[in-house]
């Protein structure tokens, strides 16, 4: 899909300037061997053009007195269940495109497309239950008072590459449907997913309302920002980023965040867990689209006296997962978005073998091309980079503990603080874990992988790994502020 247009104050504008070619993670034979497919281009916009998107959002809400802002609950509520409509027109498409520009296999890219739907339709269902709640008047002291929720004015809303739909939606949309408008910047993977949507946006909403950034954000971010005229950053990705994107705002006590930024999900697997579940939960934690999640399990921490037949049995399922392309049946592994990703992984499994670790399964790291082999890497440790690092990818590092204490403290000293999982069939062990963790990150599963949904469910973290809170309901709040109405009790004020 070559993408000659993007949209802009209620209408798909023609570009004809630089496009940014965009490569599928899927390969074929070039002149120097595998070579990444071409799979399309979309507008290389400049600043220009960015700040001509900030204006459309900044007069459509008009300082709140805008058609959108001030559109009843049920306007608003209309108009999104016409987007949802409409979207769903272009389900099998978007898909397709899923799995040429990220790779991700035929069941997730499919589930990423319905689950954003049912977030959508979840988010309309919350703000009639928010509306009646508003609708009721509360009194105290003399006073009563209606408590709305009104919006906040203009969101920047961006995401990463490994959910491009459901992330930037599950900002989007609820800060959409609260009344502001938004600037939404594409993924530079995941780019061309969108594209079928756009006249959707176009359809659904009043001009203004969304607005369509592309090109380099290194450019196109900045100016935005330093404009002052953004009033919320609602940003999914690494915590550097957020922070210095934070920092152009020249009033940034006037700039609200909402941010799902960095983690490292580490898995506890004491001596009283069921081996089988944990190698079973571990493998969908760390292993699930190549392990590129925020959620992922980065860490299993397994206590020494089950340390060889937890490895065993992980390293067996580990060689059991099928690889292949996105559309193949029953494919697990698929070949990776990010270009420079192979050698960074690389790297990584190097950096730990120097240190004492080894790749513990057949072919695990093998890579060629855009393709990267899941890598158990055991027994890892503090000193390597394999301990610290995010790193985004198929490599499950194995770390043998002795006491419980271990994996408490590098929670303890982590700069992040997402999720944990903790396997273990004692309960007074699981017990003392939760009591352990729950203050040191913001969801503790038990005998589970790591995960973000249910979305109906807060999803937020701690320390650098979130600010604010996402769910269906929680965002809703999020993106408003509770505004007051009130009087003083008086026979006629009461009627
Ligand atoms: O990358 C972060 C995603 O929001 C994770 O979602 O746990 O459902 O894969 P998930």
């Amino acid at each position: 899909i070559h993408q000659k247009e993007y949209l802009l104050n209620g209408k798909l504008v023609p570009w004809a300037g630089a496009v940014n070619k965009i490569y599928s993670p899927v390969c074929i034979p070039g002149k120097n061997g595998l070579e990444r497919k071409l799979v399309g281009s979309v507008p290389d916009t400049t600043p220009k053009e960015a700040l001509e998107a900030l204006d459309a959002a900044v007069n459509a809400y008009n300082n709140g007195l805008g058609e959108w802002p001030t559109m009843s609950v049920e306007g608003r509520i209309k108009c999104m269940q016409k987007f949802v409509y409409l979207m769903i027109q272009q389900r099998s498409i978007v898909i397709k495109l899923l799995m040429w520009e990220i790779g991700k296999t035929l069941p997730d890219a499919t589930k990423e497309f319905d689950r954003t739907v049912d977030y959508i339709n979840d988010t309309i269902d919350a703000l009639k239950d928010l509306d009646r709640e508003s609708s009721r008047f509360q009194q105290a002291e003399g006073t009563i008072a209606q408590i709305r929720r009104a919006p906040l004015g203009v969101v920047l809303s961006m995401g990463p590459f490994n959910y491009p739909l459901n992330e930037i939606f599950t900002t989007l949309i609820p800060a959409l449907i609260m009344g502001n408008t938004i600037l939404f910047k594409l993924p530079k993977h995941g780019v061309l997913a969108h594209y079928p949507l756009l006249e959707a946006f176009k359809e659904a909403f009043p001009p203004g309302t969304v607005n369509t950034l592309y090109g380099k954000g290194s450019e196109i971010i900045a100016p935005i920002m330093e404009s002052g005229k953004v009033n919320v950053l609602a940003f999914i990705g690494s915590s550097k980023v957020a922070n210095g994107l934070k920092k152009l705002h020249p009033k940034v006590n006037r700039l609200r965040a909402i941010l799902s930024l960095d983690a490292k999900n580490a898995a506890i697997v004491t001596r009283h867990a069921n081996i089988d579940v944990a190698v079973n939960e571990c493998i969908l934690g760390a292993l699930s689209f190549n392990g590129q999640r925020c959620t992922a399990l980065k860490l299993i921490f397994v206590q020494k006296e089950i340390a060889d037949e937890f490895t065993k049995k992980l390293t067996a399922a580990v060689a059991a997962l099928k690889p292949g392309l996105p559309w193949e049946k029953d494919v697990k592994i698929t070949p990776l978005p990010e270009a420079n990703k192979p050698a960074y992984l690389k790297d990584c499994i190097d950096d730990a073998i120097a240190k004492g670790a080894k790749v513990i399964n057949e072919n695990g790291g093998y890579t060629e091309a855009s393709f990267v082999s899941p890598a158990v890497v055991y027994p890892v440790n503090d000193q390597m980079k394999l301990y610290h690092e995010e790193q985004f990818g198929p490599i499950v590092p194995v770390v043998p503990f002795e006491s419980i204490e271990e994996p408490v403290n590098y929670q303890v000293n982590a700069s992040h603080g997402m999720q944990v999982s903790i396997f273990s069939e004692d309960a007074e062990e699981v017990a003392h874990l939760i009591d352990s963790f729950v203050n040191l990150v913001s969801r503790v599963n038990i005998n589970c992988q790591a995960q973000r949904g249910p979305d109906v469910f807060p999803f937020t973290g701690r320390k650098d790994s979130a600010e604010g809170t996402l769910s269906v309901f929680d965002a809703l709040r999020s993106f408003s502020i509770r505004s007051l109405v009130a009087a003083k009790v008086t026979e006629s004020n009461k009627t």
